[in-house]
Parts: C-alpha cells; sequence; structure tokens
C-alpha cells in the first residue's frame, strides 16, 4: 500500500521504519494519518515476516506535536466522543501487536504524540524530546488514550500534574520517571533504536511474541490473571524448535540458530 502521511521502510533483518510525514505540521496527527498509521499496523499484523516496528517523526523537529488542532478545532459535542475512540482504536493496535514497537522520540511528543510514543512497547528519546499533554490548555483532555496510558507509566500523581498543568517534560526528566527508556544525542538515536530492535530479533521469535503478550497483559491483569497468561505463554513456548534449540545451544556452548518454530 502506499501511503501519503506516514512512509515505511523494509530493512533487510526483518523490521519496518514507520516515518509519521508531516514534517511542515511537525507530524501533527490528522485523521488522513490515524487512518494510514491504522492501516499501515494491520498490513504489519498480517505479515508475518515482520519482526518489529520503530515508529519515528520526519524532520528536526517532531515525533508528533499532537493531534491537528485544525481538525479538532471543528469537533463539537456530537463528534468528539467518536473521534477520541477512532484514535484510541489505532493506538491500541500497537500496544495490542505482537512484535516489539519501538517509539524513537526525536523531538516534540506532544498531545496525541505522546499518547503515541506512550502506545509503543519501549520509548527511546533523543536529548531534543519534549513529551507532555498540553490539551488542557486547549479546552480539552487528552483523548487517545493520555490518562490512562500516562498514569499506568508514571503513577497518578506524576500524571495528574502533567495532564493538569500541561507542562512540557524533558528528556531528562522523562528518563528519570520512567516515560522515556533511554535518552541519547539526536545523531545516535535511530542507530540506537535499531541497535535495540536487532537485539531483540535476535532472539527466538516466538519467545518474543509471548513476552510481549504477557507483559503487555499484565498491565491490566490481577497479579493471579496475569501469571496465568504467563504460565500458559511458558507452556507454549516449551513445546517450540526454538525452546529445544535454546536450550541445547546453551549445554552445547555455542549461539542458538531459532527458526521461530
Ligand atoms: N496541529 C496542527 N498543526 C500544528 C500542530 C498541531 N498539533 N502543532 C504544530 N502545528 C503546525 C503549526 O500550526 C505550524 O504550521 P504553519 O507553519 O502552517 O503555521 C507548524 O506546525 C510549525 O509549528 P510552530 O508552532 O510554528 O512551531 P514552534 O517551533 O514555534 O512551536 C510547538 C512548536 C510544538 C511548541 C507548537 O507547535 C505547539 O504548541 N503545537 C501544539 C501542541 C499541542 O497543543 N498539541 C496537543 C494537541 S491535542
Amino acid at each position: 500500500m502506499s501511503y501519503e502521511t506516514i512512509s515505511i521502510e523494509r530493512k533487510p533483518e526483518g523490521y519496518v521504519v514507520l516515518t509519521l510525514n508531516r514534517p511542515d505540521k511537525l507530524n501533527a496527527l490528522n485523521i488522513q494519518l490515524l487512518d494510514e498509521l491504522r492501516e499501515a499496523i494491520a498490513e504489519v499484523s498480517r505479515d508475518e515476516s515482520i519482526r518489529g516496528v520503530i515508529i519515528t517523526g520526519a524532520g528536526e523537529k517532531a515525533f508528533a506535536a499532537g493531534a491537528d488542532i485544525a481538525e479538532l478545532n471543528r469537533l463539537d459535542g456530537s463528534t468528539g466522543r467518536e473521534y477520541s475512540e477512532r484514535g484510541q482504536r489505532v493506538f491500541s493496535m500497537i500496544e495490542q501487536l505482537d512484535r516489539p514497537v519501538i517509539a524513537a522520540v526525536n523531538g516534540f511528543a506532544l498531545g496525541g504524540g505522546c499518547e503515541l510514543a506512550m502506545a509503543c512497547h519501549i520509548r527511546l528519546a533523543s536529548e531534543k524530546a519534549r513529551f507532555g499533554q498540553p490539551e488542557v490548555n486547549l479546552g480539552i483532555i487528552p483523548g487517545f488514550g493520555g490518562t490512562q496510558r500516562l498514569t499506568r507509566l508514571v503513577g497518578p500523581a506524576r500524571s495528574a500534574e502533567y495532564n493538569l498543568t500541561g507542562d512540557m517534560i524533558d528528556a531528562a526528566t522523562a528518563d528519570r520517571i520512567g516515560l522515556a527508556n533511554h535518552v541519547y544525542p539526536p545523531d545516535q538515536l535511530m542507530a540506537k533504536a535499531e541497535e535495540m530492535m536487532l537485539k531483540i530479533l535476535a532472539k527466538g521469535p516466538l519467545a518474543v511474541r509471548k513476552t510481549l503478550e504477557a507483559v503487555v497483559a499484565s498491565v491490566d491483569a490481577t497479579i493471579d490473571d496475569g501469571l496465568a497468561i504467563e504460565a500458559e505463554k511458558f507452556g507454549e513456548c516449551c513445546g517450540t524448535e526454538d525452546f529445544k534449540e535454546g536450550t541445547l545451544a546453551f549445554l552445547e556452548k555455542r549461539p542458538a540458530g531459532f527458526t521461530g518454530r
């Protein structure tokens, strides 16, 4: 499929780099972009040969500076809820994808941009990154998961502060409070994201998927339900060739050759 507001580069190592591509609007998420993102993630989901996704923003300044405010301005009491749910569905698809999604946050990640980054499994940030939920400045609240995922990531008090003040969160602070996994100089960000992706792709693909499924499920599960999911996935892994190969390779003191079976 061809896209206008995003671009997808397929890497020979088996992952894709998905770039939000409206740099003149700081990659603001308009409806077309959200629809294209949904299609792209659905495409990845169907294509078993794609084993991971890195999401980043085009240009020097932004990952994504939020939902498109020109479009927001046209919403009213009868259309706002559906708009919010539409964005939420796309971001939940990302979170539920059973392949690793790494956000390489290269600049502003505000509003919907912060919410998109938070739907990814791992966030790597450039020193120039600025996170935040400034919706309150516009007379609305976050609509693509910001009140929920920020709270889960940094706790209710910090989430309340950032959602209520709209303050930007610099990269060092994001790192400290657990919003960013790591911070790198801007010119190293993509190389570091690719390095982490390759490290993950060298593991057994089935174990990677089942790990992700269990980790993502843990967010909403009770400890007993989460442990039940873990035991189920663990059992499934034990039935795979990759498990036999991984354990045998250790015992034979050689690198494992995983096949994804
Ligand atoms: N929606 C629509 N357009 C946006 C946008 C958004 N969320 N964020 C930036 N843009 C557009 C600007 O309107 C401008 O377009 P123009 O050149 O046609 O006038 C262009 O992107 C560049 O933005 P600009 O504001 O000139 O850049 P800046 O470096 O001075 O400021 C920001 C950067 C991020 C601080 C500022 O753009 C901003 O506050 N954006 C909105 C952030 C926000 O509230 N997001 C939450 C939305 S729910």
